[in-house]
C-alpha cells in the first residue's frame, strides 16, 4: 500500500495546490497526513533552502549535496517516524527533483546524483512519484519568478521535463506522469493512483 507520495514537476506545474488538495482528501477519509516540502520541512532543511534558493552562485555538486543533506534530515526526523506510525506522507518534491534538476538539467548524471542521495536516505523513498505534466510555456506563465533555481530559464525547464519523462520510462512502477486538467480532475487522478497502489 502506498503511504509516501511525492509530487513533482517543472517550476510552476501546480504541485503545491495538488499537494494541498490531495492531503485534504486523504484527511477526509480519516487518515493522518503529514505534508512536507523539499527543500525544507526541518530546521536544518529550511536553512539549507534559503542558502540554495536565495544564496549566490553555488558549484553544481555543492548544490546537489546540500539538497541531499536536507533530504537525509527530513527522512530521518520526519518521514520515517510518520510512516512508522501509519501516516500518509505527501511531499512537494523529493529525490526525483534532484535526479531531474541536478542529474539531468545540470548535467551531473542521474545515477551519480541518485547514489549520492541514497547514502543518506536509509531506504526511505517515495513509493509513488507523480509528475504533473504541464507544458513549459504554461508553467513559465504560472511561475513566481525570483528564486535562483526557478528562474534558470526555459532550457533548464525543458531539460528537467525531459529527465522526468526518462525516469517515468525507466521506473514505470514508481514514477507516473499525470496530465493536468482542472484542479479537481488532477487531484482525483492523483488520489486514484494513491488509493489503488
Ligand atoms: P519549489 O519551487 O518547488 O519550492 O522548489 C524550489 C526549487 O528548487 C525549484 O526550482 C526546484 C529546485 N530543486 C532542485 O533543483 N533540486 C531538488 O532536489 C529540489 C528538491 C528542488
Amino acid at each position: 500500500m502506498i503511504r509516501y507520495v511525492a509530487l513533482e514537476g517543472v517550476d510552476g506545474a501546480g504541485k503545491s495546490t495538488i499537494t494541498d488538495r490531495l492531503a485534504a482528501r486523504l484527511e477526509m477519509d480519516g487518515h493522518e497526513v503529514v505534508r512536507v516540502r523539499e527543500p525544507g520541512g526541518t530546521v536544518v532543511g529550511e536553512e539549507v533552502r534559503s542558502l540554495l534558493l536565495h544564496g549566490g552562485e553555488i558549484a553544481s555538486w555543492t548544490e546537489a549535496l546540500l539538497f541531499a543533506a536536507q533530504r537525509a534530515e527530513l527522512a530521518e526526523t520526519v518521514i520515517r517516524p510518520a510512516l512508522e506510525r501509519g501516516a500518509f506522507v505527501i511531499s512537494d518534491r523529493s529525490l526525483y527533483s534532484s535526479l531531474a534538476y541536478q542529474g539531468g538539467a545540470r548535467g551531473l548524471g542521474v545515477e551519480a546524483v541518485r547514489t549520492a542521495n541514497l547514502i543518506g536516505l536509509g531506504g526511505t523513498l517515495p513509493e509513488l512519484v507523480v509528475v504533473l505534466d504541464v507544458t513549459v510555456d504554461e508553467a513559465l506563465d504560472r511561475q513566481e519568478m525570483g528564486d535562483r533555481i526557478g528562474s534558470a530559464g526555459r532550457q533548464i525547464q525543458e531539460a528537467v521535463a525531459a529527465t522526468y519523462r526518462q525516469l517515468a520510462d525507466a521506473e514505470p512502477e514508481r514514477v507516473r506522469i499525470v496530465g493536468t486538467g482542472s484542479i479537481d480532475e488532477t487531484t482525483s487522478a492523483v488520489y486514484n493512483l494513491v488509493v489503488s497502489g
